[in-house]
């Protein structure tokens, strides 16, 4: 009998993590019986449709539909709708990826439906429970039977918890495993004369609701970015949630007249990857940047205060640099000085955490 497994993703930074598991899944044919099921939380062409192209991620079988809203309204679409395919499917398996809400409204569909959950990327804590994701993190890890993990720190996470070793495996990072695979390919984007970066430059990305949704924190940001860009133009991809609030505060007009930041729409994987690539720094709060530019060798000024990302910090290029203006500005210096960061590649992040985790699959008393 084929294991049946509905895996489940809904936003940006899911399509990266599923991709390589459902390349894993064809090399299997008479193992495994996926399905793909798009909740439609992120629903612009350029925040999905180009994902599941470059990434080549097969059309889903389902899409939800659930589109924006608030916490509650977003989970509580993806449960009901989710809920109906469950029940009449009964997989062997549900699959979840990440840590967005439909990562949590999956999760808990099939615990309460008794239908064994593996969670890929479990176990990151940035002990900040005004984080969104930290509490889809924590109720998603205490509900999953299978806890896949990328780094050590997440395992000892896991345990503190209570979660039993057995559920814990230890496989690596499968959003490393698309970043290896696509790396050359991205090399091959125009992007960079596109933007008219024709030499030294800096990548930014800004999105997290603590950063961005405050007028206070964002202006700091922004003045930080408005001196940086002064000695390096810095290409800036804006996310539909920080576009809205730079218009809200009056700020969309006075960013945009500065010579050296270029503001674009948000951009697809190979356009990013190929910007990372070169970039001489990257400006980001998002946590997949801080591990892909660790990959890359680029240093990373992690625009946060605490991160669930450790390893990327001790091991990797991001220094955690929090909101405040001068010592964003300070760091950056720091870099373009010619002092940034040096790192190595964390344990397993190597292109085969997919293969590592279909072959736990494989072993594991999964199958009815
Ligand atoms: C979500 C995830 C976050 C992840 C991020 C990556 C949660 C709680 N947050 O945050 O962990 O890092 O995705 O992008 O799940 N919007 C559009 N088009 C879209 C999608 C969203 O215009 O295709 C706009 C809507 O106005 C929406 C807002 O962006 O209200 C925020 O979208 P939402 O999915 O709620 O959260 P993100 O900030 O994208």
């Amino acid at each position: 009998m084929k294991m049946r497994i509905v895996n489940v993703v809904g936003a940006r930074p899911n399509f990266m993590k599923m991709a390589p598991l459902m390349a894993e899944y064809a090399r299997h044919p008479d193992d495994f019986a996926p399905v793909l099921v798009h909740t439609g939380q992120h629903y612009d062409d350029n925040m999905s449709n180009l994902f599941f192209e470059q990434l080549r991620l097969p059309k889903p079988d389902v899409y939800l539909g659930v589109g924006s809203g608030t916490h509650a309204e977003q989970t509580a679409r993806v449960m009901v709708e989710l809920e109906k395919l469950l029940v009449a499917q009964r997989p062997d398996l549900v699959m979840v990826v990440g840590d967005v809400n439909s990562t949590l409204a999956a999760a808990l569909v099939a615990a309460k439906l008794c239908i064994p959950l593996a969670h890929v990327e479990a176990g990151l804590r940035s002990f900040d429970r005004t984080m969104p994701e930290e509490i889809n993190r924590l109720v998603t890890d205490a509900l999953s039977d299978y806890c896949f993990t990328t780094c050590a720190d997440a395992d000892a996470n896991l345990l503190r918890e209570g979660v039993p070793r057995e559920k814990i495996f230890f496989v690596g990072n499968v959003m490393i495993d698309t970043l290896l695979k696509l790396r050359d390919e991205s090399l091959k984007s125009d992007i960079r004369q596109k933007l008219g970066l024709n030499s030294e430059y800096g990548y930014v990305t800004l999105h997290r609701p603590g950063n961005v949704d405050s007028k206070d924190t964002l202006a700091g940001i922004l003045s930080a970015l408005e001196a940086i860009q002064k000695r390096l133009p810095l290409a800036f991809p804006v996310h539909p949630r920080t576009r809205a609030r730079l218009n809200e505060f009056g700020f969309w007009k006075r960013v945009s007249e500065w010579p050296n930041l270029r503001l674009v729409e948000p951009l697809g994987y190979l356009d990013s990857l190929c910007l990372m690539t070169g970039a001489k720094l990257v400006l980001s709060d998002s946590g997949g940047i801080q591990e892909e530019t660790t990959v890359l060798g680029v240093p990373c000024l992690t625009l946060r205060e605490n991160t669930d990302r450790p390893v990327t910090v001790t091991e990797g290029t991001s220094t955690l640099v929090g909101m405040d203006r001068d010592k964003i500005v300070a760091e950056a210096t720091k870099v373009l000085d010619g002092k940034g960061k040096k790192g190595r590649v964390p344990k397993y992040w190597d292109g085969k955490a997919a293969s590592r985790i279909i072959q736990c699959l494989l072993e594991l008393p999964i199958r009815k």
